[in-house]
């Protein structure tokens, strides 16, 4: 099968991520008869650099006219990159709100998992950890108040900022959809999170998300207010399967999903529209004060890369076979720096790697 792939390796660690992703997906196509093609696009600071502006119309052409698009990371230190003195619209995240919007990538799936091998990262007590969890965050990507109106004006002499959170019956349908099938291949369990007691776009929210669970009689559908899954995140994660939710509430509920795994460096994320194109990236960040120095953990994009393989190519094995590349380097014991265990006790069995040695072993077990 030939993959057209467009791949933004973007700011900070992106590059030697990226470049570990692609080291593995090379192996897959090697062993499974693929042929993988890739084009590198510009996004974030490295293409403010380049045009003045953090994504082009013609890279986003070229992204349009791929396969599936494999992302490291973009930004730099807000405090001290040059980047951020641009106005809003022209620094690094902008570029990733456009190319969201571009590509209509409104399904954002987040999953995050406590491995059972890492499980003395996660900081939570023994006895919630020792239950291990297994979620995803669908989140909507395109909508509420990151794309509503907003302006700063002065009001009564007073400045006055106003930001607007709308939701479409049809764009809370097409993710809840999204959500309810994702959860008919796990564990059938959907908890909806909103803020029904005050907004009203969260009213609206949970009168469809019932309407779409009555096609899905086997999922089990719950609903919970955003500030109490908050709380929930961190005293049971184990009771949750697929946590579906607006754009906002989502962006935050997975910042702390991930930071529960203790180990964000191994949390993968695909963005999806109505067709099989998606964008895959890493949960973190672009570690800007670790960029460069061959440390950064390839785990979360190439794990990125696989669920590119499951969902816009359908190569199940493939994906199955990166996976289980990662867990087998996680049972041998190989370590790059953030996934280290802390105390010497633990320390003693394990090989700490680098970035790129990371992914030659992940390539040698894939052979
Ligand atoms: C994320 C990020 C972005 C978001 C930023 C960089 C605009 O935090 O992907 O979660 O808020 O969506
Ligand atoms: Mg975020």
């Amino acid at each position: 099968m030939d993959l057209n792939i467009v791949c933004i390796p973007g700011d900070g660690i992106g590059p030697e991520i990226v470049t570990e992703a692609k080291k593995v997906l090379d192996a897959v196509a090697k062993a499974y008869g693929h042929n993988m093609n890739y084009k590198d696009i510009l996004m974030g600071g490295a293409s403010i650099d380049v045009h003045g502006i953090p994504l082009t119309d013609e890279a986003i052409a070229d992204a349009k006219a791929a396969d599936a698009v494999l992302m490291g990371s973009i930004g730099g230190n807000t405090s001290t990159s040059p980047w951020y003195k641009l106005p809003p619209e022209k620094r690094p995240e902008a570029g990733l709100l456009k190319i969201r919007k571009a590509l209509n990538l409104f399904a954002n799936l987040r999953p995050a998992v406590l491995y059972d091998e890492l499980a003395s990262a996660c900081p939570l007590k023994e006895e919630i950890s020792a239950k291990g969890f297994d979620m995803l965050i669908m989140r909507e990507l395109t909508g509420g108040l990151y794309f509503g109106e907003r302006k700063t004006e002065e009001v009564n002499g007073k400045l006055t900022a106003v930001d607007t959170l709308t939701y479409s019956e049809d764009e809370i349908r097409r993710i809840a959809i999204k959500g309810f099938d994702v959860a008919m291949k796990r564990r059938k369990k959907v908890t909806s999170v909103d803020k029904a007691n005050v907004l009203d776009s969260s009213r609206l929210w949970r009168k469809i998300v019932e309407e779409v669970a009555k096609d899905y009689p086997e999922v089990t559908l719950e609903h919970m207010l955003v500030d109490n899954c908050a709380m929930q995140l961190v005293k049971d994660p184990a009771q949750f399967d697929v946590i579906l939710t607006e754009n906002m509430f989502g962006d935050i509920l997975s910042d702390e999903a991930s930071m529960v795994t203790g180990s964000i460096g191994m949390l993968s994320s695909a963005s999806l529209n109505d067709t099989k194109f998606g964008l895959y990236e890493p949960s973190h960040g672009s570690a800007p004060d670790i960029a460069g120095k061959n440390i950064a953990n390839p785990i979360a994009t190439v794990l990125s890369a696989a669920m590119m393989l499951r969902y816009t190519f359908d190569l199940d094995k493939e994906a199955d076979a990166i996976e289980a590349a990662v867990k087998k380097v996680l049972t041998d014991g190989y370590r790059t720096v953030d996934i280290m265990p802390q105390t010497e006790e633990e320390k003693k069995n394990m090989k700490q790697v680098g970035c790129s040695e990371m992914g030659d072993l992940l390539v040698s077990y894939i052979q």
